[in-house]
């Protein structure tokens, strides 16, 4: 049975205002898709590997992909279009029940130790599961004038994070089924939600943060550091 794991960094990282997309600033000396891709390997070295690149990629270096199986793929305008496009290239390759993981290059915080978590929770799982942490702060809804609704309970609500796993071909069949009824996708999980599945959540630290405005780089540099290698 291949582990397959879908990596994307085709986006631009519009927030983050940088001279280059986000996946290539540096951090601790190494870009930021260089730090995700080595932490993904050491917990899953023999993973088969699909690449979301810009087409117009100018940062890409290859000597930073330390998978033997690897392939880059051509990235969407969204994040979902680039996961679709990877999925695609393994038509006729993956099994139905294959594992296929999607972690974003955003995130090269995420612990070792949750990743092996994820991949032990997938044991006994049919659907699949996603790492997830607690929300910590009180929850606001807005009314349209943007006042205090009310405050949501925040007893069990999660910050869906990444890595999130699903079987081959239930996630292809989410993800077209998602993409034909208009269901906006933010991430799997929420395309295998619309098919009346539950994913499982697995408890995973806050510190897999995904670097998304400035401040995040300093923040991930931080935890980088205080993490072994
Ligand atoms: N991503 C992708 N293809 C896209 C958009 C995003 O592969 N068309 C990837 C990003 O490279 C990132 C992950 O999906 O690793 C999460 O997306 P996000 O944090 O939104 O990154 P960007 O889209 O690059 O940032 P922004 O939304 O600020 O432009
Ligand atoms: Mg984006």
């Amino acid at each position: 049975m291949t582990l397959w794991l879908i990596v994307p960094a085709a986006g631009r990282g519009s927030r983050m205002q940088a001279d280059r997309p986000k996946q290539y600033l540096p951090l601790h000396g190494r870009s930021v898709l260089a730090r995700t891709l080595a932490r993904l390997h050491q917990v899953f070295p023999e993973a088969a590997l699909r690449l979301c690149l810009d087409p117009d990629d100018a940062y890409f270096d290859p000597d930073d992909v330390p998978f033997s199986e690897w392939q880059r793929v051509e990235g969407g305008s969204e994040r979902v279009d680039s996961v679709r496009r990877a999925l695609s290239t393994l038509a006729g390759k993956a099994a139905d029940d294959d594992w296929v993981l999607v972690h974003d290059a955003a995130r090269p915080c995420v612990r070792r130790e949750d990743l092996a978590a994820l991949s032990q929770a997938l044991e006994h799982e049919a659907i699949g599961a996603l790492l997830a942490a607690p929300v910590a702060d009180t929850m606001k809804r807005a009314d349209a004038r943007g006042r205090v609704s009310h405050t949501e309970p925040r007893d069990g609500l999660w910050h869906a994070l990444t890595p999130q796993a699903f079987r081959y071909d239930l996630l292809r069949q989410a993800l077209d089924a998602a993409l034909a009824t208009g269901t906006a996708v933010t991430d799997e999980a929420s395309a295998i939600e619309a098919m009346g599945l539950s994913p499982l959540l697995v408890p995973g630290g806050r510190d897999n943060l995904k670097i998304t405005r400035p401040e995040d780089l300093i923040l991930a540099a931080r935890i980088l550091s205080l993490q072994s290698e």
